[in-house]
Order: structure tokens, then sequence, then C-alpha cells
């Protein structure tokens, strides 16, 4: 059968590669692997479902011996079929049976949140992410958790987005028209929060004095734009190579001393926001 065959291949799909996040977690993936002695093969969905089930089918052709994914559309019963061993990272299968590696995203969001408000902002608005993303979910959660019952609050001040930077520039410029009170931008990712800078900064609003922007992730181009973006940092390279472990000791048939890893976020604290 095709388990039976040993490649020493494993397959890695990420939804996008443009997203500093990926690459980052991909080389997490890459060393742990080569230093077992395993080659990773490098899928790039853009969270597109169709493009990811295509490449299932073309790693299962090449005898993978295990897959990580990072998954933007398969279903459990579509995870569940794959003959070779899975783990999941960051965006979480609803299947008991895959093993997962994830941050606590709500509670991450609501720390970032309470944050701003222990800065002295008063009014947040949050960037969320794609909306048939769990962890976008889970980070909109956390920010009403904190908010929801503030008298400011008002529903508008949640935008939709999609993870990219651009349209992190584009939603930020209508929520500032349609609430020019805003004083601060809580983004469910970093590369919205340096697209919410951007339209910050054409407005001639100075940051962090008039408007706070905080992102979700911990990529390195945050520390490196100004004012350097403070973030709730996710342990990138952790998780890629405890997930790259999780799957080696499951391909050599080693049992896992646990199912479902929760790694810590941790806030970064720089200049886009008052100390
Ligand atoms: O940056 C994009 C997002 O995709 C990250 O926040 C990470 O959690 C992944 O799902």
């Amino acid at each position: 059968s095709l388990s039976n065959k040993k490649t020493r291949t494993i397959g890695l799909m990420v939804p996008d590669i443009m997203n500093p996040f990926f690459p980052e977690l991909a080389r997490a993936v890459e060393d742990v692997m080569q230093l077992y002695g395993y080659t990773t093969i490098l899928c790039n969905s853009d969270e597109k479902a169709e493009k990811e089930k295509q490449y299932v089918q073309v790693l299962e052709q090449k005898y993978i011996e295990g897959l990580i994914l990072v998954s933007s559309a398969l279903s459990p019963e579509e995870v569940n079929r794959f003959e070779v061993p899975v783990v999941a990272i960051d965006r979480t299968i609803a299947s008991e049976k895959v093993p997962t590696v994830t941050v606590n995203n709500r509670e991450g969001a609501q720390q970032a949140v309470r944050f701003l408000l222990d800065r002295g902002y008063r009014k947040i608005a949050h960037l969320r992410g794609p909306s048939q993303l769990l962890n976008a979910e889970e980070r909109c959660r956390g920010y009403l958790d904190i908010v929801e019952k503030l008298d400011w609050f008002h529903p508008g001040l949640i935008v939709s987005g999609d993870y990219e930077m651009k349209q992190g520039a584009k939603a930020t410029e209508e929520l500032i028209q349609k609430h020019p009170d805003v004083d601060a931008i809580f983004a469910a990712n970093d590369l919205m929060a340096i697209g919410a800078i951007r339209t910050v900064q054409k407005l001639g609003l100075p940051i962090p004095e008039k408007m706070a922007v905080v992102g979700y992730d911990g990529i390195g181009i945050g520390g490196m734009i100004l004012p350097e973006l403070t973030t709730m940092a996710q342990p990138i390279y952790d998780m890629g190579a405890l997930a790259a472990r999780m799957l080696i000791r499951m391909i050599e048939k080693h049992s896992l001393d646990s199912m479902h890893h929760e790694v810590q976020v941790q806030l970064i604290e720089r200049g886009t926001t008052r100390r």
C-alpha cells in the first residue's frame, strides 16, 4: 500500500507564501525535517480550496509519508481519509484525530485590546481576518470580550479583511471616514496592521499619539518599519519545529505526549503604541 513505501518525504501546505509568517514556519519545518533525513515539499494553496485539494492529490502520488497542514479549506472528512499522518498548525481542523499546534487566539486578542486600554486609548477598532477562518473568528471574539460592554462600542468598529496588506490599508481608510474618533486599531494580523499604518500616515495622523496600531503574528518586518509595530507575537518558528517533531514521531510510529499543543503568545511593545 501507499503507506509502506519509504520516500522520507513530507508535504507542507501553506495558505499564502507571500505572508512572511509562512516562510518562517516553513524554515522551521524544513530545518527539523532535514535534521532527521526527510525532504519537505512545499505547497502554496493561496487560500483556495481547489488548489489545496489538487496539491493533496499530487502529494499522495509522490508517496509522502506525512503532511503538515495550514489549511484554509479542507473538511475534517477530507483530512481523515489521508493514509499518512497529518499535523495541523495554526488553523485547526475540527477532527479529534488530527494533532494540532496553535496559540490561544482569543486570549491573545483580549490581551492586545486590554493593553491598548491600559495605554489610555479610548476607541479601539478591529480589522478582522477572513470570515471562514476560525483563528480570525477567535481573535474577533477576544476583541469583543473586552470592548462589547464599553459605552463607545459600535459593531461598525469591526471591519472585515483578508489577512493582506492592501485590504488592511483600504479597510482603515473606510474606517476612519466613518469613525473619525477612532484612536486605536487592533489588526488580526501584522500584514493588515502594516497596511493600516500606511493609511494612517497618508492621512497625516501621528502614530502613536493620535492613533495606535497593534498587530498579531510577530513577523520580522514589523520590527523594521517606522514606527516599529507593536504586536501579539506567536512563536512562529517554534510552532513549525514542534509540528515537524510531532509528525516525525507519528511517521516512526511513536506515541505523542499530547495531541493538542497550545503555545504562548507574547506582546511585543514597540513604537506604534504609547509608552
Ligand atoms: O498572517 C496570517 C495569519 O495566518 C496568521 O495570523 C496566522 O495565524 C495564520 O493563520
